[in-house]
């Protein structure tokens, strides 16, 4: 097993926490992230890391981390930047930019600079078409980018500075984002209020202004706030609220409310709650409120039914106990249905780095043979 420190330990147990008891398998998205916000990269150990954490084998691990891009399979640098080169910002000028890029730093795509400052990448569609060509930095943008202004943007940050990006909050590291796409806040005094939405964002804002469009009771101009600033006014709010409580009723009105209860509030109907129409395990999640010190139910060995049918709503208790009851962990600590010789295998490959390093997503079964 791998060592990772006990603040990642806790945030792992915390983002486990996050999902319903039979549904840990969800985490492992941000698991990756947090893993990578240690090493800069999903290694090995940090596969090894996130199977034992979740009860599942390296090859199911593998498999997630090489579909998607953001999880990087070597080591990166502090800053990624990334040139989408597909096809409206190819149109505007992005592979020029990307080439000039790649020929200042003396890198291609996913090489990093020898000072391990910068890795470059192509990207294939940044969601910012009407911005284009753009450039991000750990994912914050530098839009309608010019080969001048990106190669300024990089020796910027090779000297030690942050430049600003276009929109969104001050740049920081790789390491640091992904503490973020972990899903935990930037706690940098004054990050989420840094930038702002560019003007084709807000297009939309501006016409239903212009016509008159709204949403009652929204004020656009809602500051966004750090989780700080909304524990704080969260807790204000609350203490107001019980500073504003009426005083109790005196006792004779009270033996009066019980004798007539109809007469008091003016009403005979009976009391009827509104349906609840929240399944059981979303009402489950929602009481449960974890933070680092909760227990993590089902890890290791938690067994995930396949997608089906919604499930009948069921008291949430017993929901939890049928789940519980019908998917026991395998007895070797792995979960149902992987052939023991499979798992052995990607064991070996995965010390030899040949395996979940480099896991076919196509063989995510173990089998060894690509769907
Ligand atoms: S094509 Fe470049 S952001 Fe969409």
């Amino acid at each position: 097993m791998s060592t990772f420190t006990e603040e990642t330990r806790l945030r792992a147990r915390e983002i486990i926490a996050r999902y319903p008891a039979d549904r840990s398998r969800s985490a492992l998205l941000p698991l990756l992230h947090l893993v990578q916000s240690e090493e800069g990269y999903v290694s090995p150990a940090g596969v090894e890391f996130c199977a034992e954490v979740l009860g599942l084998n390296k090859a199911q691990v593998g498999a997630v981390a090489t579909f998607y891009t953001m999880y990087k399979r070597k080591p990166t640098g502090e800053y990624l930047v990334s040139v989408c080169t597909n096809t409206m910002c190819d149109v505007l000028g992005g592979q020029k930019v990307y080439d000039a890029l790649a020929e200042h730093l003396g890198v291609g795509h996913e090489e990093t600079t020898a000072d391990g400052k910068i890795t470059l990448e192509h990207a294939e569609c940044l969601a910012a078409c009407d911005y284009g060509p753009v450039m991000t930095v750990n994912y914050d943008f530098f839009d309608n980018v010019e080969p001048q202004g990106a190669l300024d943007v990089v020796e910027e940050l090779r000297a030690g500075g942050r430049p600003m990006p276009t929109r969104g909050a001050r740049l920081c590291t790789l390491k640091e984002m992904a503490v973020q796409l972990a899903g935990f806040a930037d706690e940098r005094d004054g990050a989420v209020a840094d930038g702002g939405p560019g003007e084709p964002s807000l297009r939309g804002l501006r016409l239903a202004e212009q016509h008159g469009v709204s949403v009652p009771g929204f004020d656009p101009k809602t500051p966004i706030r750090s989780k700080a600033e909304a524990d704080r006014a969260a807790a204000e709010a609350k203490a107001k609220a019980e500073a504003a409580k009426p005083a109790p009723a005196p006792e004779p009105a009270k033996a009066a409310e019980q004798v007539l209860p109809e007469a008091a509030t003016g009403s005979t109907a009976p009391d009827v709650k509104a349906p609840d129409a929240k399944s059981p395990q979303v009402r489950t999640a929602e009481t449960r409120q974890p933070d680092a010190a909760t227990a993590v139910p089902d890890a290791p060995g938690t067994k995930i039914p396949v997608d089906g049918p919604p499930p009948v709503p069921r008291d949430a208790q017993a929901a939890e106990a049928a789940g519980t009851a019908a998917n026991p962990p395998a007895g070797d600590g792995k979960p149902a249905g992987d052939a023991a010789g499979a798992q052995e295998r990607n064991l070996k490959e995965a010390e030899a780095g040949t395996g979940a390093d480099g896991a076919d997503p196509a063989d995510a079964n173990g089998s060894g043979v690509r769907k």
